[in-house]
């Protein structure tokens, strides 16, 4: 893990992470722990559904659905048992943000988990966690065990009335299971696979009953929420996309890490903060919110990172995971290993991306190795048109993401590549020729 890099900017969701112990209960409430829990508790749920809505928190897992808005589809009057479900399954490659809070302040996620629950009217909250995020798990258990024993958890929530259970759960190492009905079916036992919206998991989700899966991020925001206002959320990032994020920057920076900052903050900014490009070489191509987001380049420095200003410069925020690339990287190679990770990682259910990053992967490693044709670029671009908006879920879409944007911005170093073919065509496997 890397270690925790913050930013002084806005600490809020990382304002404990260096405090001694803040992992523990102790550390928790002597900063303000559990303090909107007791404030949350004196309202009714509908209000926390107000507060959250107008904050104008958006989900931190990717999509950035609005949290509140999200939470206000599940029934007024249960007459199954509602569920939360936490997906604190971070797999989007360069993305280390949640695993991270969960390992310094897992109590901000229990008390975001328990005002979320009430809000929704759910006493059951599961938290699927990577299988082999072990350390996190391990602290998360047993923050989940302070917290049963200091009454936060379990029967009548400090005398509310109120009733949650919380279960850590640790998911198996399958990047599809972060997808969210995936993540539902490996929850149920099932092999984690996509399941058709609608319904959306408000109407059937965990067990068909009511559900709603927030990201761990998310959840964390909400106790800051419930003390500081609304409209003290929104004195941080732009007016559609207010408050915090964590930002996680790896690759050729000085001092790769997780930075807080407001949203719609800069690469330039976010540079500074990470001390800068890795031995002063100059920037080549960067990802704004992980490799299933469009990549930018030196061009994008002045880009505010929230959902607007990345999707008005031809990409999406994602889940901020800022990977940084130096010039002595080869686009055509960075695009093949991410290609062959969505490979890997296809469920299988849909032709369009279980053959198309097959076949996408075999073009680009035939590339690589130097036995690609111009021709290539053309074969790439098309498998890429016909497997987005024609894939069941988001991974099929993410995936050309490196390419079309890979090739978009530097066409010329694939062709380059192409020129220097001299084997012909090569099939991977075949032995090379001499
Ligand atoms: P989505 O836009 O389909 O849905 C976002 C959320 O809003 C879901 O919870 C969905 O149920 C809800 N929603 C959307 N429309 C709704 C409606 N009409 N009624 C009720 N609820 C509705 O996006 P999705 O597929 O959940 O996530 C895709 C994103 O995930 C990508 O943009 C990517 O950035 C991110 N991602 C994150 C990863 C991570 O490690 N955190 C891994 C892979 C992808
Ligand atoms: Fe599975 Fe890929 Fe189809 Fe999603 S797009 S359902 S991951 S095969």
């Amino acid at each position: 893990m890397t270690r925790p890099s913050i930013s002084p900017v806005t600490p809020v969701l990382t304002k404990r992470w260096l405090s001694p112990n803040s992992w523990t209960l102790r550390t928790y409430e002597q900063l303000e722990g559990y303090t909107a829990l007791r404030k949350a508790l004196a309202g009714t749920p509908d209000q926390l559904v107000e507060l959250v809505k107008s904050a104008g928190l958006r989900g931190r897992g990717g999509a950035g659905f609005p949290a509140g808005v999200k939470w206000s589809f599940m029934p007024k009057e249960p007459t199954k048992p509602h569920y939360l479900v936490i997906n604190a399954d971070e797999g989007e490659p360069g993305t280390c943000k949640d695993i991270p809070l969960m390992m310094a302040d897992p109590h901000s996620l229990i008390e975001g988990c328990i005002i979320a629950s009430y809000a929704m009217r759910a006493n059951h909250c599961m938290i699927y966690v990577r299988g082999e995020a072990l350390h996190p798990i391990r602290r998360l258990n047993n923050a989940v065990r302070e917290a049963y024993q200091a009454g936060y958890l379990g029967k009548d929530i400090l005398g509310s009335g109120f009733d949650l259970d919380i279960v850590v759960h640790a998911g198996a190492g399958a990047y599809i299971c972060g997808e969210e009905t995936a993540l539902l079916d490996s929850l149920e036992g099932k092999r984690g696979q996509p399941r058709l919206k609608p319904p959306f998991p408000a109407a059937a989700g965990l067990y068909a009953c009511p559900t709603t899966v927030n990201n761990v991020e998310t959840i964390a925001t909400v106790p800051y929420i419930v003390n500081g206002g609304a409209d003290w959320f929104r004195t941080m990032g732009g007016e559609k996309s207010p408050g915090p994020k964590i930002y996680s920057i790896s690759g050729h920076v000085e001092k790769p890490g997780q930075y807080e900052a407001p949203l719609g903050t800069t690469l330039r900014e976010l540079l500074e903060l990470a001390g800068g490009m890795k031995d002063g070489i100059p920037l080549k191509f960067w990802t704004p919110g992980g490799s299933s987001t469009p990549m930018f380049t030196a061009e994008h420095l002045d880009v505010p990172l929230d959902f607007e200003g990345a999707a008005e410069a031809g990409s999406m925020l994602g889940t901020t995971a800022v990977m940084v690339f130096n010039e002595t990287v080869s686009v055509p190679w960075a695009v093949m290993k991410w290609t062959q990770f969505y490979e890997h990682e296809s469920c299988g259910k849909c032709t369009p991306c279980r053959e198309g990053t097959y076949w996408l992967a075999q073009v680009l490693e035939r590339m690589v190795e130097g036995h690609g044709t111009q021709e290539d670029i053309d074969t790439l671009l098309d498998i890429c048109d016909n497997i987005f908006g024609r894939s069941f879920c988001a991974l099929g879409d993410g995936a050309v993401s490196p390419i079309v944007s890979g090739i978009k911005y530097f066409r010329e170093e694939f062709l380059a590549l192409c020129r220097q073919n001299t084997g012909g065509m090569k099939n991977p496997g075949e032995p090379e020729l001499v």
